[in-house]
């Protein structure tokens, strides 16, 4: 039989990648989005989920029943409960109260066993989420703490698949890899074995105005003043996460919300990829490094796009949230407006 798998996980990787034709028009490169979105698990977490998981097991750590722990709502929650259920441990995920409920839905649909605790409380109070996992890691026995921000194993997961992927897809043309930084697992992993082969390839990494990722990169400090609310999930961080190598990465530039909400709609206008809120970001990143870099027409530029958009359905791609955030300028911003909306009784 042809293209059929023993299971979901399977699926994992080898991820598509697919050439912008309008959104990133005014640069003269070749620039293709690579679409993690197409894993079975709708994001990039799916490959740290599995590498990490795979390693315990082969370290002899995790027996039928044993317990998988993470600390997350978001997209490797759902990855590491969806290769939890196909290898038969149970996985528990403690996550803020301020998730939102669908999210939570999503979660349990996936047969984690969810712990929701409190965001205000200081990260080393026992009520937290960051200590209701470490508890329970540590008191259930042949259990594991995924700890994706400070798992090296996060790193390796790129290193042996998306690297070599995108190696292998550009024919080793590629000259610019662009990635959104949350761990950093993705930019980290993946430069460090695109760089190996070719060292003259730039790397850069995409934060969010609220984080402290870039300053630090520059300057090897935190500055308190760079942490601030923002609305983009999953990239920026106000702690430096093990998981990732700041030598690996040339350079930060750093994008706003607005106009990486603004870069998302865009490119599912234009483009038909119905992107996450980090598509746009990275996307975003590279149009704001363009008005300060050099590019030519023999680059070769990538951009990680992380996950689908069918997760920020109330987020980036509802009017109403747009208009909560003061986002009414630059581009399409009320699709009634723009495309109208006809009810037929
Ligand atoms: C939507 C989204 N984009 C980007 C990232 C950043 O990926 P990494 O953690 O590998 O830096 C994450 C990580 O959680 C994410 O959820």
């Amino acid at each position: 039989m042809n293209n059929v798998y023993d299971n979901i996980l399977g699926l994992i990787g080898n991820t598509p990648m697919v050439k912008l034709n309008k959104v990133t028009n005014s640069i003269p490169a070749k620039v293709f989005a690579k679409l993690e979105s197409c894993n079975p698990g709708h994001s990039t977490k799916d490959r740290i989920a599995l590498h990490i998981i795979e390693d315990a097991e082969q370290k002899g750590l995790l027996q039928p029943g044993s317990v998988i722990v993470e600390t997350t709502s978001g997209n490797t929650g759902f990855s590491v409960a969806m290769v939890s259920i196909v290898k038969g441990y149970d996985c528990v995920l403690a996550v803020s109260d301020k998730t939102k409920p669908e999210k939570i839905a999503y979660l349990k649909a996936l047969g984690a066993k969810v712990y929701i605790c409190p965001a205000n409380v200081p990260a080393d109070d026992p009520r937290s989420y960051y200590e209701v996992a470490k508890r329970i890691a540590r008191e259930t026995p042949n259990s594991i703490y995924i700890n994706q921000y400070f798992n090296e194993l996060n790193i390796d997961a790129h290193y042996l698949t998306t690297g070599p992927e995108i190696w292998e897809q550009t024919e080793g043309r590629i000259t610019h890899l662009f990635g959104c930084t949350g761990t950093g697992g993705t930019l980290s992993g993946s430069a460090k074995f695109l760089k190996e082969k070719n060292p003259n390839i730039k790397i850069i990494g995409v934060d969010a105005d609220g984080s402290i990722l870039k300053g630090f990169h520059e300057t090897g400090t935190i500055n308190p003043l760079d942490i601030k609310p923002y609305q983009i999930e999953g990239m920026g961080k106000n702690l430096i996460p093990a998981a990732l190598l700041f030598d690996q990465v040339d350079e930060f530039v750093r994008v706003n919300d607005e106009m990486s909400a603004y870069r998302t709609r865009e490119i599912a206008l234009k483009e038909a990829i119905m992107g996450g809120y980090t598509s746009g970001a990275v996307t975003q990143g590279l149009l704001q490094y363009a008005n300060s870099h050099p590019i030519s027409e023999d680059d070769v530029i990538v951009l990680i796009y992380p996950d689908h958009g069918s997760r920020y359905i109330t987020k980036v791609y509802s009017d109403q949230w747009m208009a909560e955030q003061g986002f009414v300028n630059n581009c399409v911003h009320n699709y009634d407006e723009v495309f109208g909306t006809e009810y037929i009784d």
